[in-house]
């Protein structure tokens, strides 16, 4: 055991209480945000199928799933809106619509239990837009490219609707170019000085992403997004992108996806061990575990703790997964992995 230095040749003992005394890594329901996805028009819950366990629900349900949650301990949420198909366009515009499904949720959680949740939500486009960029696309010398001004615009609006409605955090998840500052600006021209920014600032073109895109309908109609996040390959980039959103006035920063890029949670921290920093535990690493705990291949409690708890040893602070009710009612249950 490396814990103690083994200076003559004999082993303490190692009780479960001495092991959790000397654990370096301790995970908390503190440090976990819940995903939640609202869908306008449905009138009961949608199970998503990529993601077993995973529902959309009707915007009304919201009260139910976080009541359930802050029961169980978990008390801060990301909120992912789902409009109606017929309301998505080129330009996105549903996502700023102030009824739109995040809006209402959130002004339904706010009625239902004042300021005790901690509501985080998602501002990109690529659910609110009939191609599924997070960027509105525009021709140019006859190719497609991501316009990133008038994204910025239609974003920042989005940030400004979700402040309005009561949101604590905006989480601005498309990479575009000075999304942070755009949005900072227009939040602070509203008044809504108090509400942070949570950004996407190291986001990788992963294939992590699949089981959300059919979650949130979300998967670009055509080409990729490799022309706005970052390339698997690179990791000192995750620096340069952290310092740009920093600069542009981030409250908190996240790695994503989460497994596959621990070195780079760990890059970020100790570059900036002064910021909080989210890491996001995508759809694709959840239903992973899902999928092979349904087979029987792994103890789906033990791996999910072991995945939870290597995340926070790279050096995250805050972690977003979709484990996160199941964490808390295993520990409810006196469940205990190590
Ligand atoms: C929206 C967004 C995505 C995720 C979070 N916000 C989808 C994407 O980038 O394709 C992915 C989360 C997950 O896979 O769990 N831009």
């Amino acid at each position: 055991m490396p814990l103690f230095p083994q200076t003559r040749p004999r082993r303490l003992r190692l009780t479960k209480g001495i092991r959790d005394l000397v654990a370096e890594t301790k995970l908390s329901i503190d440090d976990l945000i819940m995903p939640i996805f609202v869908k306008e028009g449905l009138d009961k819950p949608e199970p998503i199928e990529a993601m077993p366990g995973y529902y959309r629900y009707p915007v009304s349900d919201v009260v139910k799933v976080v009541g359930e949650a802050l029961e169980n301990g978990v008390k801060v949420f990301l909120l992912f809106g789902i409009p109606l198909p017929e309301k998505k366009d080129h330009l996105g515009s549903a996502a700023y619509d102030p009824n739109g499904p995040v809006p209402q949720a959130i002004r339904l959680i706010r009625k239902e239990f004042g300021e005790e949740p901690v509501i985080f939500t998602d501002v990109c486009i690529c659910g609110y837009t009939s191609h599924g960029h997070c960027g509105i696309p525009v021709e140019k010398h006859g190719r497609s490219l991501i316009d990133n001004d008038s994204t910025l615009d239609v974003i920042s609006r989005m940030a400004v609707v979700h402040a309005e409605a009561g949101a604590d955090f905006v989480a601005p998840s498309g990479m575009m170019d000075g999304m942070v500052g755009a949005i900072r600006e227009a939040l602070d021209d509203e008044g809504y000085t108090e509400v942070g920014i949570m950004s996407y600032a190291v986001k990788y073109a992963s294939g992590f992403y699949g089981p959300f895109r059919e979650a949130a309908d979300s998967a670009p109609r055509f080409g990729d997004r490799r022309s706005y996040q970052m390339d698997p390959r690179n990791a000192y980039e995750a620096i340069k992108e952290a310092f740009l959103d920093i600069e542009e006035g981030a409250d908190i920063l996240m790695v994503k996806p989460a497994l596959a890029y621990l070195d780079v949670i760990r890059l970020v921290k100790e570059n900036y061990p002064h910021y909080p920093l989210a890491a996001y535990n995508v759809s694709g690493e959840y239903s992973m575990v899902k999928a092979a705990a349904e087979k029987g291949w792994i103890d789906e409690k033990l791996v999910t703790f072991e995945i939870l708890t290597a995340i926070k040893r790279a050096g995250a602070d805050i972690i977003i997964t979709y484990h996160a009710l199941d964490v808390a009612k295993w520990l409810r249950e006196g469940y205990s992995p190590f």
